[in-house]
């Protein structure tokens, strides 16, 4: 298995065998960070985030430096070339001569795709547009590989914004490559996930999709619950996000028939669909999980990186 120079564009990128070497690692990192702490010593990470971001690129941030290397970037567009009028392709070419690696964030779907076909070092899709985001999936793998100790048997029901979550579109494309995985999707009508995806992991894997407009329904089934904000910024009209915004909140009382052993999880941010009472709830993890996503970032750009440990 080899990760050295590739791109992480979509979450297929990786086969589950490198899926759980990076994950493998990343736990070995979290245990022992001090150990790690000159992987990356004289490598550069570039952030180019075309879209606002906190955990995403902080967490790329932190990961680097606590691996010995250096960070350089911008985290809004408007203060760099882009706004003369500069083209991905150009940019690309000269953080080439600046960096070892690069993490991009961009709004247009394909972005990081195209910004690949003209690097010669490795670039992560750090989420573009409503399309993928691989490396929140990285973090959630590792997430249920933490809290459950394996990837198999997870019954989840993700929630909200199905439509436009690209965490979501990476995380069914990926978890539906593990066994026995079974899939409770639940969302309005109108953000119910794209059909070219529905159609792929349905013909591609053998996993059982249930669909629902109620987050009650399946509470006492599943053993993990994946809930996700409504993506504003995705919408074309202010009224049609505001219809669709206070679709699903959980509560404490939602979480009554819920499962003692239920994983709660949230890419975060979280807008209003998670009550703030949840989170003294033991099930609750989302916080956890915003944290283990520095080690699955550490171990994703050491392998990448080419790094010996
Ligand atoms: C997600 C994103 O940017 O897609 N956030 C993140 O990276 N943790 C989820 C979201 O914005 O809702």
């Amino acid at each position: 298995m080899k990760l050295q120079g590739k791109h992480i564009i979509d979450a297929s990128d990786l086969s589950v065998d490198e899926l759980n070497l990076i994950i493998d690692l990343a736990l070995e990192m979290k245990a022992n960070t001090e150990k790690f702490s000159n992987l990356c010593k004289g490598k550069i990470l570039a952030t180019l985030f075309y879209e606002p971001s906190t955990r995403t690129r902080l967490s790329f941030e932190s990961a680097m430096l606590r691996m010995g290397g250096a960070i350089i970037g911008f985290s809004d567009a408007e203060t760099s070339s882009v706004k003369k009028g500069e083209n991905i392709a150009d940019t690309i070419r000269v953080l080439n001569n600046y960096a070892h690696i690069i993490v991009m964030r961009h709004p247009r779907e394909g972005a990081p795709l195209l910004a690949s076909q003209y690097s010669t070092i490795p670039v992560i899709n750090g989420g573009d547009g409503g399309h993928q985001h691989p490396t929140q999936t990285l973090t959630d793998l590792l997430t249920i590989k933490y809290y459950k100790n394996d990837i198999k048997d997870i019954k989840i029901a993700i929630c909200g914004d199905l439509l436009f979550g690209r965490s979501v579109h990476s995380l069914l494309k990926t978890l539906s490559r593990y066994p026995n995985t079974e899939f409770v999707l639940i969302s309005p009508s109108e953000l119910r996930i794209p059909y070219y995806l529905k159609n792929d992991i349905m013909k591609k894997h053998n996993v059982r999709i249930l669909e629902t407009t109620s987050l009650e329904e399946y509470m006492d089934y599943v053993n993990v619950l994946y809930m996700t904000r409504i993506q504003k910024e995705r919408f074309f009209s202010e009224d049609e996000y505001i219809k669709l915004k206070g679709s699903y909140v959980l509560t404490p009382e939602k979480l009554k028939y819920a499962r003692k052993d239920l994983l709660l999880m949230h890419p975060l941010p979280r807008v209003n669909e998670i009550d703030y009472e949840v989170d003294k709830d033991p099930r609750a993890k989302y916080f956890e999980q915003a944290s283990l996503g520095v080690f699955a970032r550490m171990a994703l750009m050491a392998l990448l990186l080419g790094r010996d440990y």
